[in-house]
């Protein structure tokens, strides 16, 4: 073995380390910043081990792609907000499936479309191909979604199904074709085609609030594309990356359809969020009771347990640096402040634990749901903003709930409930919320981070005076 080759297989080893470290401390908040930067120094090892192989010929094409990368790259990291980061994540993994499919195509292209092909490597080379057009494509269609030039309704037609189906069976049964007969350049094409265009018909159907699982799933397809294209090119940094990639993008979409109790076949295509199911019937006869700062100002100054509850709306309204600010007065004044999160709390896993700690909100204050639920009956205040289905006792309650089944943070047993949201608009669900007209709730109308402000100066005040 070369003294080049050598360093390209220990660093190669290396990385698969850092990666599997990596992907090890990103399971807890507190090391998570730190699972980021051993995956990065990975990256960084598996990229240069690559650059030294002997087979470079030239460097041309790699420092161009390197600094377009990088062009791209950096903005996409450092200037795009967090409630972007879903759409973000997901053109990422458009540009990386669209790198396997490229890579795959030039390989079939280059050993005689296929003619000096074996069974085996036609297998991987299939696999990739047909995994990695899908995820170009749906990928794609998940960012259209969220970025919102594409309808974030789901969009449904008589049997589609049927439709997937075909396309799916079809696109198959040329890669089975392929494995057979690898020189068959137009079977090839043909299954690159129809990859392309599963990757619309299985986004299209499904709302843009589920996008997220789907973005999850995309990354898995996307990790088993670069898995088989390591398989295909012989380069073993890719196969494990990949492998890797693939099994941690489906099981975090098991779990987010555990942490919203949907299989898997209702998120693809149950046409969740569709208008005609998704608008709430408006709960009648029921009143709300309404809350001024003033009045939420008092109740947080006098109780001695809070329990935040934080959901999507803090992220829109970026109020965590202000929650921060109303924990520490409240704590200044004697009263214990904790923050029960919901595992599908915001729009990605992990949304809320990054605000906060974005915020400098202690870890150990961080409390799972399983951890706090308990907790709530004996709680003074609980104080719930921008979060929505995440506390919806319907989950519990009603069968007929879209929601029912899902594990919810019991804030309705708190001894006194303040809820901060602009109006009585529904969720993510679209579903109504009886938590709102429960006897001990009070609301506080307004957007998060305006109406935080004005409590953290009322308390501030009612302390001095
Ligand atoms: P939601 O149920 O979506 O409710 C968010 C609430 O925030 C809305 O009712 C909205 O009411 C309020 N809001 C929006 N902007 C606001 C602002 N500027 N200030 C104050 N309030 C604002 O959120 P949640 O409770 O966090 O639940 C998350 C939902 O997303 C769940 O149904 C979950 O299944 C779903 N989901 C989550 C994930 C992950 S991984 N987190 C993935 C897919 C789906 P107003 O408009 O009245 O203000």
């Amino acid at each position: 073995m070369s003294a080049a080759e050598l360093f390209t297989q220990a660093s190669y080893l290396a990385a698969s380390v850092l990666f599997i470290l990596g992907l090890r401390s990103l399971t807890k908040p507190d090391s998570a910043r730190r699972g980021m930067q051993q995956a990065a120094v990975g990256m960084l090892l598996a990229i240069v081990g690559t650059l030294t192989k002997e087979e470079v010929v030239d460097y041309k094409f790699i420092i161009a792609g390197l600094s377009v990368g990088t062009v791209i790259g950096y903005p996409l990291g450092m200037f795009v907000p967090m409630t972007a980061m879903p759409q973000r994540i997901a053109i990422s993994h458009m540009f990386g499936a669209l790198a396997a499919t490229l890579v795959g195509i030039a390989e079939f292209y280059t050993l005689g479309d296929g003619a000096e092909v074996s069974r085996g490597t036609m297998a991987a080379l299939g696999f990739e191909v047909m995994f990695g057009a899908l995820t170009i494509t749906g990928s794609f269609m998940a960012f259209g979604k969220l970025q919102e030039f594409l309808p974030g309704v789901p969009v449904t037609f008589r049997g589609q199904n049927a439709v997937s189906g075909v396309l799916f069976a079809g696109t198959v049964g040329l890669f089975a074709w392929l494995v057979y007969q690898p020189h068959t350049p137009w079977a090839f094409y043909l299954m690159c085609v129809l990859g392309l265009v599963i990757g619309v018909s299985l986004v299209l159907p499904i709302g843009g609030a589920d996008m997220p699982v789907v973005i999850s799933l995309l990354n898995s397809y996307a990790g088993l594309a670069s898995s088989a294209t390591g398989f295909a090119i012989g380069n073993e940094v890719l196969i494990i990356a990949g492998a890797l990639d693939g099994a941690s993008g489906f099981i975090l979409s098991m779990v987010m359809s555990k942490a919203m109790n949907r299989s898997f076949s209702n998120i693809l295509f149950g046409a969740f969020g569709k208008p005609p199911e998704k608008v709430a019937k408006a709960a009648t006869g029921l009143t709300v009771k309404p809350i001024s700062a003033e009045d939420a100002a008092i109740q947080l100054g006098y109780a001695r347990s809070v329990i935040v509850v934080p959901g999507y709306g803090m992220a829109v309204a970026q109020a965590q640096h202000a929650v921060r600010e109303l924990a520490d007065l409240i704590e200044k004044n004697g009263g214990e402040v904790k923050y029960a999160i919901h595992p599908v709390a915001g729009r990605m896993p992990g949304h809320m634990n990054v605000l906060l700690a974005e915020a400098n909100i202690p870890y150990e204050k961080l409390k799972e749901m399983e951890e706090i639920n308990g907790e709530f009956q004996n709680t003074d205040v609980a104080l719930v903003i921008g979060a929505n289905d995440v506390v919806n006792p319907a989950a519990r309650n009603d069968r007929s709930s879209p929601i029912y089944g899902m594990p919810i943070l019991n804030v309705d047993q708190a001894k006194s409930i303040i809820v901060m949201k602009r109006s009585m608009n529904p969720g993510f669900a679209g579903i109504e919320n009886e938590l709102f007209y429960n006897d001990r709730t009070t609301m506080l109308f307004g957007d998060a981070k305006s109406s935080l402000e004005r409590l953290v100066a009322e308390v501030k005040m009612n302390a001095a005076g």
